[in-house]
Order: C-alpha cells, then sequence, then structure tokens
C-alpha cells in the first residue's frame, strides 16, 4: 500500500518534473532501509546545525564527519533566525542554508533537512518566530488555520528554495530525507481531536511539495503513510516498537551522544562504549540509519539559547564545542562504522536471526545459512560481567555490557566495550590578560523610574510577549509614596528566569529560577523614605521555551509584587523593553560612540557595560574567553554576540556549568577587536583572561 501510494507519486514526479535530469537518485524505502539509486544503504548520520557553527568552520566540521565514517549529515531548519520579522528573510552568513547543503555536497555526503518548522532543539520558542503568537486566534502546532497557513507557507518557501538549487537527492542533490514537525507525539493529546488531523494535514501538506525523497516523523508511532516513523532516544535498540508498517526501514534520527546542558547543571558524560554499544545493537535489530545528536553542537550565539540552556551545545560530542576531534569517541565510533560498513551487503541481503547464547547473551546473525557464505554477527553480552560462550564451534570471551562484531561470523574485527583509541584531553592555554584596569572602559546601565518609562499598565504584564524576541530584559517599575522613613519587605514572584530588584537606583536583592522550576520568589527588607520611593525590577529571562503545547500561552516576567503584604499587582507600572545599551547597540564600534564610557573604577557595580579591545591570539587554534571571575550577562565581539554566559550559577558541585565561551576565528581581526560585556552582576572583568584551546594526549591509556 505505502510502496503503491509512493510508486504512483514517483511515476507523476517522472513524468512531470524530473523524467529528464541526468544524474538524479532515485531515494525510495522498503522494510529493510533507504534505498538510494537502487541500493539498499546502512547509514550513518550526524547532526551539525548551521547557525552553530559559523560558514569557516563548516568545510572542516563536514570533513572530519566524513572521515569519522559519516554518510549523512542532519539539520533543522531554524524559522525564528530566517524570520524574526514576518515577511523579512535573512539567509546570510551563519544562516545561509543552501550555502551549507551544497558545501555537504562538495563533500560527497548525503543529507537529512529537518523542516519541522516546529524544532525544539533547545532553541528559543522551539524555532517558532514569536510574531506567530500575535496573530489573533492562533493556537501554535494545532489543526488551526492561521497556524497552518503560516507553517505550509515557510515549508513551501524551504522546499523551493530547495528544488531552485537542485539540492533534492532526485534532482541530483544531496537531500535525501526531509522531516515535518517533531517530536509531536509528546504534546499530541493535549490538542484532543485538533492533534491526529494536524498530524494527518501535515504529512499531507509535506508530500504535496514533492521533494522526489520520503518524509520522516521523529516520536510519532502512528505517523500517516507515507510517512516513517522514526526513534529519537538514548536507546532506540532497546525501547523502538519499530516502524509502524511492513514495508517502512527502522530509523534511528537521533542518537543522543550525550545531553545538553542548563545552566546549574553538571556537564552530561556519556561514553565512548555505551554509544557504541546501544548502535551496534540497533543495526544488529535490522537498523539501517543511525543518527548521532549531535555529533557537533556547537554555539548557541546571541539569545538563541532556550530557556536556562547553556550556551556551549552538546560539547561533548564527537567533534567538541569547538569543531575539534574529541578522543576517543570520535576514533571508537569511525570503527564502529568501519566494522558495519564491512559487512553492510551481508546486513542489506541476508536474513537475519535472533537466538540466545547464555543468559543475558544474545547472537544476531545475517546470513546464517546462507549459501554464498554471507554471514555477519553481533554477539551481545548485556551482562555486567565477561562471559565465554560458543558460537559456530568456536569460544569466545564477551566483555561486561558489549557487542561483538563479527563481519564473516569468524572473526571479532569490533568490540563496542573495547576502546582502543587513545583519550586525548582539552586544555586550554591564557593567551592575554586584561588584568590592568586601564585596558577597560565602564559605561552604567541607567536605572528608568515609573516617571521616565513611556509604556503603562494597570498590570503586571507578560514578559515574553512584552519583550517580543527583542531583548531579555523588561523593567517593572512603580513609584510609592511613604509618610516617614520605614522599614519594608518587598516580595515578588516572578514566573522565570531573573530578577534584579532596586529601590530608589540600589540593589536590594536577587534571585533566579532553574530548568526545572523557573519560578521563584524573592523576598527582601527594605528602608523606604519619606516621600516618594521609586521601585525599579528588573525582570530577564534567559531565552524562552522550546517544547510544550500551546507555546503561546507561556508566561514569564513579575506576577505578583508585594509590599508588607499589600498586593501592587493591579497598580499603574511603568514598563522598558529592554536595555538603554541594548537599544544604543553600544556593543558596536558605530554605537559605542553614542555613550559616554568612564574608567574602570575599585568596586563593581551591577547593570555595568565594560569595554576593552584586543588583539587575536597568533595560530590557529580556537579561542574562548575565560570569563570564571564574572557573573551573569551577554558578550559581544565587534558587535556580534557570542551568548549569554552565567558563570554564578554554580552546579551542585560548585562550579560554573559554562565558564568558556568560544569566540569563533572568523569574527576576530588582527588586531583591534572590541570586546564587550554586559554584566548583571559584580563580576570583576580585571579575572578575564583570552584561551587558546588545544588537546593533548592523555598519559593514562584506556584499559583494553
Ligand atoms: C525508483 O525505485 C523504485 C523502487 O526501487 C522503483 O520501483 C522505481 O521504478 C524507480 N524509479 C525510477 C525512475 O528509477
Ligand atoms: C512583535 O514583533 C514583530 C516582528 O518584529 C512585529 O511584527 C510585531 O508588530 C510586534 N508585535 C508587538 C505587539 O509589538
Ligand atoms: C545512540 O543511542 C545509544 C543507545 O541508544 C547510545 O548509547 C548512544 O550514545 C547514542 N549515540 C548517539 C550518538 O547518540
Ligand atoms: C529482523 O529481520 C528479520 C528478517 O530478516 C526478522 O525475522 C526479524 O524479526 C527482524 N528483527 C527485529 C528485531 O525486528
Ligand atoms: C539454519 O539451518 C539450521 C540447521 O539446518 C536450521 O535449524 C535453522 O532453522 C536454519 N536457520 C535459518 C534462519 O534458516
Ligand atoms: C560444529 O561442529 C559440529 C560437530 O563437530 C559440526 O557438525 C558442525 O557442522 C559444526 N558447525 C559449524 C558451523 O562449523
Ligand atoms: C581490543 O582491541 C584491540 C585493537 O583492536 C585488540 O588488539 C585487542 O585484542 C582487543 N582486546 C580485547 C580484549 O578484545
Ligand atoms: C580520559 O582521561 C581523563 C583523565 O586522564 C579522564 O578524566 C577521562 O574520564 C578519560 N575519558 C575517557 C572517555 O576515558
Ligand atoms: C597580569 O597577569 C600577568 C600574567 O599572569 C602578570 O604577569 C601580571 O603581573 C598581572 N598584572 C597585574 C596588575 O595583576
Ligand atoms: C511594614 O511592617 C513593619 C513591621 O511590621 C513595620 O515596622 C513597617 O512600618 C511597615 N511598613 C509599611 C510601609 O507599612
Ligand atoms: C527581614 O528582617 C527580619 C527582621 O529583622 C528578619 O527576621 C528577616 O530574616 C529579614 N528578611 C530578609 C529576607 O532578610
Ligand atoms: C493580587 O492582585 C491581583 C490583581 O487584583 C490578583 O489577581 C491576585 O490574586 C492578588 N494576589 C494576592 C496574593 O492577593
Amino acid at each position: 500500500m505505502v510502496m503503491k501510494i509512493l510508486w504512483c507519486y514517483l511515476a507523476i514526479l517522472l513524468a512531470v518534473a524530473f523524467g529528464s535530469v541526468q544524474g538524479w537518485n532515485n531515494v525510495t524505502y522498503d522494510g529493510r532501509s533507504l534505498i538510494i539509486d537502487h541500493k539498499h544503504r546502512i547509514l550513518f548520520s550526524g547532526s551539525i546545525h548551521y547557525p552553530r557553527s559559523t560558514p569557516e568552520m563548516w568545510p572542516s566540521l563536514i570533513a572530519k564527519a566524513k572521515k569519522g565514517g559519516i554518510d549523512v549529515i542532519q539539520t533543522y531548519v531554524f524559522w525564528n533566525l530566517h524570520e524574526p520579522i514576518q515577511g523579512q528573510f535573512d539567509f546570510s552568513g551563519r544562516r545561509d542554508l543552501v550555502k551549507f547543503i551544497k558545501e555537504i555536497q562538495k563533500k560527497g555526503l548525503y543529507v537529512t533537512l529537518r523542516i519541522g518548522p516546529f524544532i525544539e532543539s533547545e532553541w528559543t520558542y522551539g524555532g517558532l518566530p514569536l510574531w506567530l503568537s500575535h496573530i489573533p486566534g492562533i493556537v501554535l502546532r494545532s489543526d488551526n488555520e492561521p497556524f497552518k497557513f503560516h507553517m505550509q507557507d515557510f515549508t513551501t518557501k524551504i522546499v523551493d528554495m530547495m528544488k531552485l538549487n537542485n539540492l533534492y537527492a532526485s534532482q541530483g542533490g544531496p537531500i535525501i530525507l526531509s522531516q515535518i514537525e517533531n517530536e509531536y507525539s509528546m504534546v499530541e493529546r493535549a490538542f484532543h481531536e485538533k492533534g491526529p488531523s494536524y498530524v494527518n494535514w501535515a504529512v499531507e501538506m509535506a508530500v504535496k511539495t514533492q521533494t522526489g525523497v520520503p518524509w520522516i516523523m521523529c516520536k510519532q508511532d502512528d505517523a500517516p503513510d507515507p510517512a516513517i516513523n522514526t526513534c529519537n532516544g538514548k536507546r532506540c535498540g532497546k525501547t523502538f516498537q519499530g516502524p509502524n508498517s511492513p514495508n517502512k526501514p527502522s530509523l534511528w534520527t537521533e542518537n543522543w551522544t550525550s545531553f545538553y546542558q542548563a545552566f546549574g547543571d553538571e556537564p552530561p558524560h556519556r561514553s565512548a562504549e555505551d554509544i557504541a554499544y546501544n548502535v551496534a545493537l540497533f543495526v544488529a535489530k535490522n537498523g539501517s540509519y543511525v543518527n548521532y545528536y549531535m555529533y557537533h553542537g556547537g554555539t548557541n550565539f546571541d539569545r538563541t539559547a532556550s530557556a536556562f540552556v547553556t550556551t556551549a551545545y552538546y560539547d561533548e560530542s564527537a567533534l567538541d564545542e569547538y569543531g575539534l576531534v574529541r578522543q576517543p569517541l570520535w576514533g571508537h565510533l569511525k570503527k564502529l562504522h568501519a566494522a558495519i560498513r564491512s559487512c553492510s551487503h551481508t546486513l542489506l541481503y541476508e536474513t537475519q536471526t535472533t537466538f540466545s547464547l547464555g543468559q543475558g547473551q544474545e547472537a544476531y546473525v545475517f546470513g546464517m545459512n546462507s549459501t554464498k557464505d554471507q554471514c555477519a554477527a553481533f554477539l551481545e553480552n548485556n551482562d555486567l560481567s565477561e562471559a565465554t560462550i560458543q558460537f559456530r564451534n568456536v569460544t569466545y570471551k564477551l566483555p561486561p555490557k558489549s557487542i561483538s562484531i563479527l563481519p564473516r561470523c569468524k572473526k571479532v574485527v569490533f568490540n563496542t566495550a573495547n576502546v582502543s583509541t587513545k583519550n586525548d584531553t582539552r586544555v586550554r592555554k591564557s593567551r592575554l590578560n586584561f588584568n590592568s584596569s586601564e585596558k577597560w572602559k565602564v559605561y552604567e546601565e541607567a536605572i528608568p523610574n515609573y516617571d521616565n518609562t513611556s509604556l503603562k499598565a494597570n498590570t503586571l504584564l507578560n514578559q515574553i510577549i512584552t519583550t517580543n524576541d527583542t531583548s531579555d530584559y523588561l523593567w517593572y517599575t512603580l513609584s510609592i509614596l511613604a509618610s516617614s522613613s520605614i522599614q519594608s519587605v518587598l516580595s515578588v514572584y516572578s514566573r522565570g528566569h531573573v530578577l534584579h530588584a532596586f529601590v530608589n537606583g540600589v540593589l536590594v536583592g536577587s534571585a533566579h529560577g532553574s530548568k526545572k522550576i523557573p519560578e521563584f520568589e524573592m523576598e527582601s527588607n527594605v528602608t523606604f523614605i519619606n516621600g516618594i520611593n521609586k521601585i525599579s525590577l528588573l525582570s530577564a529571562t534567559v531565552g524562552m521555551p522550546d517544547s510544550g503545547a500551546y507555546l503561546e500561552r507561556k508566561v514569564a516576567g513579575l506576577r505578583r509584587v508585594k509590599v508588607n503584604g499589600t498586593n501592587l499587582t493591579d497598580q499603574s507600572w511603568g514598563y522598558q523593553v529592554g536595555l538603554l545599551g541594548e537599544i544604543l547597540q553600544i556593543y558596536t564600534d558605530i554605537g559605542s560612540k553614542k555613550v559616554q564610557w568612564k574608567s574602570l573604577g575599585s568596586s563593581p557595580k551591577p547593570l555595568t557595560w565594560y569595554q576593552a579591545t584586543f588583539d587575536a591570539p597568533k595560530g590557529n587554534s580556537p579561542v574562548a574567553l575565560n570569563l570564571g571571575s564574572m557573573g551573569k550577562g551577554e558578550a559581544w565581539i565587534n558587535g556580534q554576540s557570542i551568548g549569554r554566559y552565567w558563570v554564578s550559577f554554580h552546579t551542585p558541585s560548585g562550579i560554573p556549568s559554562q565558564q568558556w565561551y568560544h569566540i569563533p576565528r572568523s569574527l576576530l581581526k588582527h588586531s583591534g577587536n572590541l570586546l564587550v560585556l554586559f554584566e548583571e552582576e559584580t563580576g570583576n572583568p580585571l579575572g578575564i583572561t583570552l584561551d587558546t584551546v588545544h588537546y593533548i594526549r592523555s598519559t593514562i591509556t584506556p584499559h583494553q
């Protein structure tokens, strides 16, 4: 049934569109695998997201992936990056999707294009532009006319752009798969009957765009034909229920190499052994496409990270944040890919049989009784201790928690737990100090009060809708009259994420939430003066949410303010969206001249802008800013934001979640680079250093 629809569709495509085009690849699928140019394929894929690195980094990232045995690069498409303002598109620089795909094509790899356009991906608002939420009556990701209209519009625009550049495999290009929606089953029930009808609509809409390559839906067990349901997770070899039709292959679109990190989290770690084990198991169970999420994580530049997510993204992947090869992971996976590739013909064309070799040991054998002498075996030991087993009259010792791969059913060429790749250690060398006060100039952000704000409301506004994605910051200001100098308790309840409270220009308290619990309450003893008292509350978000149903209803910012128990929520509040320094763009060369910078004083004040210039460190090693002495804020290099920093938010073990912040080499000039920081707290800029990043061979060799 599936194939019938597909063939029919391809026949039309053939006749109408590309019938005479030379060199095109017919991408189809059956129950075993994707079929590219009439050949079944086992494919290893790696996620690299184009806006999380720079165009200058792309060629080397892709080359390193290819060398590591990767066949396919998987990327999302980031709608809110391309259309931040409705109707105004940007595909320049890091946003140049076509250039990225052509770069992959140049290296001879394939592409899986995950259009979404909802993508989650720890990306602010899950990739959806915030302006969507201002559209009357809109319900995001549901069977809702306004949403479907805009989703179709953007999807079609991207598909057309790919077609125009001949980027689909059906046109001779590298794109072999496209994805519509993203892990929708996680929210589907919240939309009741509008959920399933939306899924059906999405697939129908996608298929109608006629890409000539299959569509996939990840984590959507009931993906309608002809879309292929695929698995996301850490252990798809164990957990995936399989394709929802015997005519669809078993594909794993997100094999998590580690996990993303939120501020306050310890660095995640997933061992090379564990990753290799699960990949081998998935292939042993007939899987034919595995994607590493991420192969290169990269950097969440600007304000693109979602709520509380760190600026470094999946730094623990095979290629680290800077694009350097991380060993032993990269090398171990390369060997795994080579072992599987050496028997891929057997895996694809011989029958698979599973049988037990003992308690906790399984054999997955392809071509057990093959007359052509084609046989390949995966011997799994799920036990925590070594097992001795017999396979085809030969005795094998299987290491604990491991899978041995025997491409000819005879000799073990790879064992997932035997990491023979040397372990490297990342080190950073300090190349430049900013420890003399002459290097710095400062500008103190003005604290607004009720009288000098232009936006007024008799309620506490929702920060997400009010800032409209133009800034992390929203000032809530209020004037209150006191009849004498008295002590009071100021209490503020916020739905997230960070608060700095000022009374008459003096900081009286700060508080923040976390990824798990964004909301918080702050209480502070304050002394009012006789007369008018100016309350100025700076609320900061650390990225918008990226998941959940009804994203358009999400709330952040202050929800309740009390003084001595008196509810001030529906007083007249004055608002300022963003900081003055942001509005004037004082982090740029031109903008910095619009304000009066002063020399560095002796004690740092909160809400201060810092400026310094520096020369690029010699060589080609990646560069990172060590912000260990700072608190929280954002950093710019030559006018480009390299992301938020938050060093004062420590992990349970007492260290910053992220201390180093990547400065891509391409942002740097030879000399006279402008560094600007906005610091919310009282960090010390004199402690900042500029470091280069290197790997050294570890003296400890891993156990065999
Ligand atoms: C594309 O592949 C399918 C399945 O392998 C096949 O039936 C169809 O004829 C092919 N189309 C072309 C144009 O080669
Ligand atoms: C929000 O921003 C978008 C894009 O810049 C703009 O079109 C829209 O008018 C803004 N809405 C409000 C309420 O400010
Ligand atoms: C793939 O999943 C397996 C287990 O499911 C996991 O061990 C491995 O780390 C994952 N690999 C990647 C690259 O995500
Ligand atoms: C793998 O494919 C074989 C047919 O080659 C089938 O008998 C077996 O049940 C499949 N195994 C799994 C885990 O799906
Ligand atoms: C392979 O041959 C053995 C012995 O003849 C038989 O028991 C087994 O069922 C066969 N397996 C397959 C997958 O054909
Ligand atoms: C294993 O040994 C038995 C008895 O010696 C023999 O009959 C059988 O063919 C052997 N099997 C293989 C796969 O070599
Ligand atoms: C581990 O792998 C290395 C290199 O492939 C090999 O020399 C060694 O014998 C293996 N060790 C075990 C216990 O299999
Ligand atoms: C590599 O070695 C370092 C220390 O030498 C150790 O901390 C780290 O856990 C090792 N990594 C792996 C993957 O074995
Ligand atoms: C700045 O750092 C350099 C290198 O660590 C050191 O030699 C110098 O004494 C420091 N200067 C001050 C003022 O601390
Ligand atoms: C707040 O309560 C304290 C203690 O009860 C009291 O001393 C103070 O006068 C009160 N402040 C106001 C503004 O009412
Ligand atoms: C406020 O002052 C009271 C009384 O002096 C004290 O008990 C309380 O702990 C203080 N609260 C805060 C948040 O400092
Ligand atoms: C404070 O006032 C607002 C607006 O009248 C109301 O919605 C809220 O429930 C009140 N909160 C408390 C704690 O009384």
